[in-house]
């Protein structure tokens, strides 16, 4: 069951979503026992972890304020798609999230159709899907940016409003640092115009504790998608503490 909360009116309600990518054995889940206790006293915060489709089901039953997300859907409910997981058995498995559209699965051959697919088969298993863009500001033109990011979020369109959007610029996934702000501003300004006031807007790319404050307090930001910092508790546990006191202060 999705418990996103509404946050009171003009009031600031960050999520912080995990990725843990093709990582984590069972033994993992002792890490994400301390990642649901700090989330167990963060309730200003919506915390979400994508992890490897092996670990859904336990993930999901062990964790009480944690929500637990799956990397990736297939476009169709079922079928003979060797290897592929479906959104009602990633639904079924305890996902109420999915990512849709990361750049590592586009750089495996998603095309703008296949995400537009895969987030109508997300809505339709009931799940909520994050839709990852990844149009860079670095080394592109603004105009050829920006064309990209509008062909990246069209496919919102597929959904019946209830998504959250990631800004991940591809130069700063898996970096030494994240995008600089003032393209992080820029960029998501302009997904505030084109999804509206409601939207959840997350940054991702390279987040960490040390510059998580930073990027929270851009306009527009309302959450992170962290990858490397979120696979283990001591790194990831006080960005859902700063996330939460944040979310006091505003
Ligand atoms: P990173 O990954 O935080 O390790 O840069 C982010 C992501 O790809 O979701």
């Amino acid at each position: 069951m999705l418990r996103e909360q509404q946050a009171e009116p003009g009031a600031f309600r960050p999520a912080v979503v995990g990725n843990w990518k093709m990582n984590g054995t069972r033994a993992a889940l002792r890490e994400l026992d301390e990642i649901d206790r700090a989330a167990r006293s963060a309730s200003n915060v919506d915390v979400v972890i994508a992890l490897p489709f092996t670990l859904l089901d336990a993930g999901s039953r062990r964790m009480t304020a944690v929500q637990i997300a799956s990397q990736d859907v297939h476009v169709e409910p079922g079928g003979a798609h060797t290897g592929c997981i479906s959104a009602p058995m990633a639904s079924d498995a305890g996902a109420v999230f999915t990512l849709v559209g990361h750049s590592e699965t586009r750089a495996r051959g998603d095309t703008s159709a296949t995400v537009a697919h895969k987030l109508r088969a997300a809505t339709k298993a009931g799940m909520t899907p994050i839709l990852c863009v990844g149009a860079d500001l670095n080394g592109q033109a603004p105009y050829e940016a920006f064309r990209r990011l509008r062909d990246e979020i069209a496919p919102v369109a597929e959904t019946n409003g209830q998504m959250w959007v990631a800004y991940e610029p591809e130069s700063a996934i898996g970096a030494d640092s994240a995008a600089d702000s003032d393209q992080i501003a820029t960029v998501h300004a302009r997904l505030r115009e084109h999804l509206g006031p409601s939207a959840r807007l997350l940054y991702g790319g390279s987040v960490n504790a040390d510059n998580i404050a930073q990027i929270l307090s851009l306009p527009n930001v309302d959450g992170v998608l962290v990858g490397r910092a979120s696979m283990q508790a001591s790194t990831f546990a006080p960005m859902i503490t700063f996330a939460d006191q944040s979310a006091r202060r505003a």
